[in-house]
């Protein structure tokens, strides 16, 4: 008995405001209409005993019927009354839970932030590399007219793209001049370990997979795995367009930031080898000035924009 009452209670629980009003409505209108049934049926049976008139019998049935029509009316508003009610309550729920999801994120961005910064304290050459970059992909990704969840994971992967880098060692991170071949393998390690460091994280999934690919090229010769094409997460070949814009557009210790205009066209001739077609023609999209007011707060020692 315990368990029908369990499983009635589960079915009940599962239901939405509107099929229990339903139900219950229907329940009472059938109660109601089997009650209007048997009371004819009595009178009838006192009209056959009595020899009361058919006008009696017709009176009756009328006075029955305003009743169970009243009653049906009353519960009808006390219900809806109640569903009004708990709609409203709903209502405020899912807005305060909308609320809190808000605050959930904005904590869990700002955790991503202090451990990015951690990293660029460590590699001052870069300073505000991360912050550029999101800002780049987030125009790309109004261009391609990608929003929502999308949009939140990739620009987490871009404020993580390099996090793997605490694992590599200060005299190859930090090297002025150009690294060994011993040296340049270590760094090259840097997505998968960036990877690994939040793999674990629930939320960052998808961001873990685009932090390991994201030195991947689309003609396969990039690395951690040599992906090519499609088989590159999209979050990461639109990741690698705005890097490699950012990093061409600094100034490095060994070489100077090249101009916005110079850096476009780079990015225009390796459309097809190194970086994703459809991308670069969105990337191509963008107006000047937007770039521009981005590249300023990169290390530079030139002008940005070539005076036309
Ligand atoms: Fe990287």
């Amino acid at each position: 008995m315990g368990g029908v009452k369990r499983v009635v209670a589960e079915v009940w629980g599962g239901l939405s405001p509107i099929a229990r009003f339903s139900i219950l409505l229907a329940s009472v209108l059938g109660v109601a209409a089997i009650a209007r049934t048997a009371v004819i049926a009595y009178f009838m049976d006192a009209v056959a005993r009595d020899g009361a008139t058919m006008d009696t019998l017709a009176r009756i049935q009328l006075s029955v019927t305003v009743l169970i029509f009243g009653a049906a009316l009353l519960l009808w508003l006390v219900l809806r009354a109640a569903y009004l009610s708990s709609s409203r309550r709903l209502r405020e729920q899912s807005t305060a839970l909308e609320a809190a999801l808000a605050e959930r994120d904005r904590t869990y961005d700002a955790t991503l932030g202090a451990l990015t910064n951690a990293l660029e304290v460590r590699d001052s050459e870069t300073g505000g590399h991360g912050g550029r970059v999101v800002s780049y992909m987030e125009l790309i990704l109004r261009e391609m007219e990608i929003d929502g969840d999308e949009r939140k994971t990739y620009r987490r992967a871009a404020l993580l793209h390099d996090i793997g880098k605490i694992g590599v060692p200060d005299n190859i991170l930090r090297k002025p001049t150009a690294l060994s071949e011993a040296e340049w393998a270590a760094m090259k390690r840097h997505p998968e370990f960036g990877s690994r460091i939040i793999a674990d994280i629930p939320f960052l999934g998808e961001v873990a997979r685009i932090v390991r690919h994201h030195h991947e090229r689309w003609d396969g010769m990039g690395y951690p795995n040599g992906l090519a094409g499609t088989a590159i997460p999209l979050g990461a070949r639109i990741f690698a367009v705005a890097d490699s814009f950012d990093a061409m557009t600094s100034d490095r210790p060994y070489r100077h930031g090249m101009s916005i205009d110079q850096a476009r066209r780079e990015i225009d001739r390796c459309s097809g080898t190194q970086f994703d077609p459809s991308v670069v023609t969105t990337f191509l999209r963008i107006k000047l000035e937007e770039l521009e007011l981005i590249s300023e707060s990169a290390p530079h020692t030139h002008p940005r924009v070539v005076a036309s």
